[in-house]
């Protein structure tokens, strides 16, 4: 179908709401659906709202890199999470972003996540602690805790395992922003259970963010290391940061920061427990790299340890889509799109097109091995160009220091649905609970 210059091709649905029954049905099948009807770029409504599925990797890139000014975050996010993390580094914009970007980005550099290392591995050291030979593990949960803490931990320097403030109003969060309720799609003054939740839960969370705020100030500056937080606070008293600004980024980092990565690390194990050969051979390669605990230095010499991530990633992107709107009128792969639709850009879509990947469904981490012609935004787990994921290396060290820590311990199974279902809400999260059952290694010690 030949609509060079027009408007995307796709399917209205019904007057006044759009798609949005169909898409808070089942979201993942909708957009597939949509795909394989109107092709890789597609439009469709929600609420009187214009949206376009982008899931072709040229587009994508031209959208995340080449034009991103073109683009911005848009209405969908600010909508539902401009209360509580407008001011922060995931929805501001322009020079706000820029200066902030530019701020934190030391934090995350190389030589500073190394020194996170010991933190993570001794937190996922700890849990495993309470593994025993023969324990059926619920993974998602056991991931969850693992990842809240070392997030608490590395970034903040506070025990977050004792605040149950933080995952309440990361639950409420969620929540708020859960795409496959219908609700979701309502404006965020119109008071649900869901929004009055969300807005009680935030309050008590910028309490405790300015307790953090409050303590770390008080230290003498010598004392304060050099953690995110001690960086923020620096900045506020330099006046380079608001206060709004302070509290919106502790929230948005908090939220940014964990369910992903525990996501990551529960389709890591779901992956290894289907695949026992696989899992054995990144045992091999963990057992001849780290001798003991797991270190910085062992992380770039897990080579096929980050391939089975990267896999896990590519089959369940835990950020299944992402959003933009058109900051002007725009033209994409040939269509134009006028100024203020809604974009959504969509690894899951992507991730599994066999037009890129070669048998899609299938769990094969040599996909990542050596060269591939494939475009290189047909894999963007971690979204791309300038706004690309802040915490993608923090995510990767964790995840291959938490797999590492598991293998050299256990060997695993899986004992429940091979084939989970899915529910795309604020995340893609597993609808089951993900369960394997662990057996104790006899040579290796306990770190
Ligand atoms: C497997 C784990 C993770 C995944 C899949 C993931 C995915 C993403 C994606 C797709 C984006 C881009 C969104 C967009 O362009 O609209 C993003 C942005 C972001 N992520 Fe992550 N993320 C993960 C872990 C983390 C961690 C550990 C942190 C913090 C420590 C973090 C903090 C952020 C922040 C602050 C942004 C906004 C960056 C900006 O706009 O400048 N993420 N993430």
């Amino acid at each position: 179908m030949s609509t060079e210059g027009g408007y995307p091709p796709g399917d209205g649905g019904l007057p006044v709401v759009g798609n949005t029954v169909e898409l808070s049905r089942d979201i993942l099948e909708f957009y597939e659906g949509l795909r394989n009807e109107y092709g890789r770029i597609a439009s469709y409504r929600v609420f009187g709202t214009d949206a376009c599925m982008v899931a072709d990797p040229e587009a994508i890139r031209q959208i995340l890199l080449e034009d991103h000014d073109a683009y911005e975050k848009g209405d969908v996010l600010t909508r539902s999470l401009g209360d509580a993390m407008g001011d922060g580094l995931f929805l501001s914009a322009g020079e706000q972003w820029h200066r902030q970007r530019t701020r934190m980005q030391p934090a995350f550099y190389r030589e500073r996540l190394d020194t996170y290392v010991p933190a993570m591995r001794d937190t996922a050291s700890q849990s495993l602690d309470d593994w025993h030979d023969e324990a059926v593990i619920e993974v998602n949960d056991a991931m969850t805790a693992m990842t809240i803490d070392v997030l608490g931990r590395t970034l903040f320097g506070v025990d977050v395992a004792d605040e149950p403030v933080v995952t309440d109003a990361s639950d409420a969060i969620l929540a708020r922003f859960d795409t496959n309720r219908f609700w979701s799609f309502l404006p965020d003054s119109v008071p649900t259970p869901t929004n009055r939740r969300y807005r009680r839960e935030i309050e008590r969370l910028r309490e405790f963010v300015d307790g953090l705020a409050d303590q770390r100030r008080r230290r003498p500056r010598e004392e304060r290391g050099d953690d995110l937080l001690s960086i923020l606070v620096g900045f506020v008293e330099s006046g380079d940061l608001t206060m709004s600004e302070f509290r919106d980024n502790l929230i948005t980092f908090l939220f940014a920061g964990h369910e992903t990565t525990a996501l990551g690390l529960t389709y890591t194990v779901l992956c290894l427990a289907r695949n026992p050969d696989e899992q054995e051979r990144i045992r091999a390669e963990v057992d001849s790299v780290c001798d003991g605990s797991v270190t910085a230095a062992d992380l770039p010499e897990l080579e096929q340890t980050g391939r089975a991530i990267d896999e896990a990633l590519r089959l369940y992107p835990p950020v299944y889509l992402f959003f933009r709107e058109t900051a002007r009128d725009v033209k994409l792969a040939g269509y134009r799109i006028p100024n203020g639709t809604t974009l959504v850009l969509s690894p899951w879509v992507v991730h599994r097109d066999s037009a890129w990947w070669d048998d899609p469904q299938t769990y094969r981490p040599d996909r990542f091995a050596g060269e591939s012609d494939r475009p290189e935004y047909a894999y963007f787990p971690f979204g791309g160009g300038p706004r690309h994921c802040i915490g993608m290396r923090f995510a990767r060290m964790e995840m291959k220091t938490v797999i590492a820590s598991i293998l050299r311990r256990y060997e695993f199974e899986l004992v429940s649905d091979p084939d989970p279902e899915l529910i795309a809400s604020s995340n893609l999260k597993p609808a089951e609970d993900i369960e394997i059952r662990v057996s104790e290694r006899a040579s290796t010690t306990s770190n």
